[in-house]
């Protein structure tokens, strides 16, 4: 950067100075302070490379609004730095990818509800995969924005509990996050709102349109036949809300599930208070299904084997063994590996040993 500035200052200057009638010496003490004035104008001054965000062909546009939070090169590195970083939360031992694990595509899978610095949460965490498409976040849709959704776990006792003015203080007194922040957002005071912007960024990057499924759909490969059976089946049965491509509609459904006797947890009517709510939740994307399980707002289905019999034994969509077995096929064409070893998606540490973190169990 230096270096570009001082050609800029030769370029403008010498030929100036070859025209001007003063000493060499007059010459050479203004030529130094140009220097040093654009110099200094340089530390103070930040140019953030833009990103420009690419939707795969054929998909709708996405509903984040990028004004807002323009894409930069140096706002996602620093969001990827902050997303996989325990120090967001009050004891240093959560980050979000602790509940939103990379090998299960950015879900909680393993274990029914997600736990953070105190205790369990009440629900399982979703994938995060093409939020750049979801205009409500939560399933029960009471984040507006992916800005606002990232205060939640950070706010939340169970989750983060994060200390903010000390997180604040502690970024400020990092070096390398001093340098990160100021190369996204300017040499301004560390705020929440850059935390939160920046974690966007990352998260908008998570985009998975990769799959055997996509493959089939550009004609770059074939279904085989359980597989094609399944996917006739879903789009009869499944797809007025797991709507391709991004195979949710994301609107809120009650899905015939019962209401867990210690949880209580009514969806979609917690947030809006309307009882005609109750029990409604937002569809999930089913995009890499086969990787995050357990499903269900509250993890309480353990394999997909276990959704469909609940749809059938509940009667809301009828199916035979037969058609749950197509389904199950189709679905795992879902899965786009891609994105597993993608390093740009990954910890440094872990692309550049081409493995996935396991999660750690408490
Ligand atoms: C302790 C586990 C935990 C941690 C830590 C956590 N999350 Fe989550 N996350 C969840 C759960 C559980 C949900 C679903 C909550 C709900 O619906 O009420 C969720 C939901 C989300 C959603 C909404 C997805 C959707 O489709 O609606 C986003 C986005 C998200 N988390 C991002 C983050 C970010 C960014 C961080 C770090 C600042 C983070 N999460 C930390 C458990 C966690
Ligand atoms: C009326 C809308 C609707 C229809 C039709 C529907 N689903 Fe769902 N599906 C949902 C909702 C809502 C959930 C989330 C339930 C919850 O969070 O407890 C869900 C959850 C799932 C899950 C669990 C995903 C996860 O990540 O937790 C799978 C798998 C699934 N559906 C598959 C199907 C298949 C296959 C069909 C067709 C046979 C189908 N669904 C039809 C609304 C629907």
């Amino acid at each position: 950067m230096h270096e570009d500035i001082n050609k800029d200052v030769c370029t403008f200057i010498m030929p100036l100075f070859t025209c001007m009638k003063i000493s060499v010496a007059t010459k050479f003490t203004i030529f130094s302070f140009a220097v040093l004035c654009m110099g200094s104008t340089a530390i103070f001054s930040y140019k953030p490379t833009p990103v420009k965000f690419l939707g795969p062909k054929g998909w709708p546009e996405a509903a984040y609004n990028f004004n807002g939070n323009p894409l930069t090169k140096e706002g996602i590195a620093l969001g990827k730095k902050l997303f996989y970083d325990p120090v967001l939360s009050s004891d240093n031992t959560v980050s979000c990818a602790t509940c939103h694990e990379p090998s299960a595509a950015f879900a909680t899978y393993d274990h029914p509800l997600s736990h953070g610095v105190n205790n369990l949460t009440t629900r399982n965490a979703p994938s995060l995969f093409n939020s750049a498409w979801q205009k409500e976040f939560m399933f029960d849709g009471r984040a507006a924005s992916l800005e606002e959704q990232a205060l939640l776990p950070m706010h939340s006792t169970d989750e983060m509990d994060t200390n903010i003015p000390a997180l604040l203080k502690q970024l400020s007194a990092s070096p390398s996050y001093k340098k990160m922040f100021s190369a996204a957002f300017g040499p301004s005071k560390i705020t929440l709102d850059q935390i939160t912007r920046a974690l966007s960024q990352f998260q908008l990057t998570l985009v998975s349109a990769n799959s055997k499924y996509d493959q089939v759909m550009r004609g770059e490969a074939s279904f085989i036949l359980p597989e094609k059976l399944g996917y006739e089946i879903f789009e009869t049965k499944c797809v007025s809300c797991h709507t391709p491509p991004l195979f949710s509609n994301y609107s809120y459904q009650n899905t015939a599930i019962t209401r867990d006797p210690i949880l209580k947890d009514n969806g979609r009517a917690r947030f809006t208070g309307n009882s005609s709510d109750s029990l409604k939740f937002k569809v999930p994307s089913l995009r890499n299904v086969a990787l995050t399980f357990p499903y269900g707002h509250d993890g309480r289905y353990y394999s997909i084997l276990d959704v469909l019999t609940h749809y059938k034994t509940s009667g809301q969509i009828p199916l035979s063994n037969y058609e749950i077995g197509q389904l199950t096929a189709f679905l795992n064409t879902l899965t786009d590996s891609s994105t597993l070893s993608n390093p740009a998606f990954l910890p440094r540490q872990a692309a550049t040993n081409n493995k996935i973190p396991n999660h750690a169990h408490q």
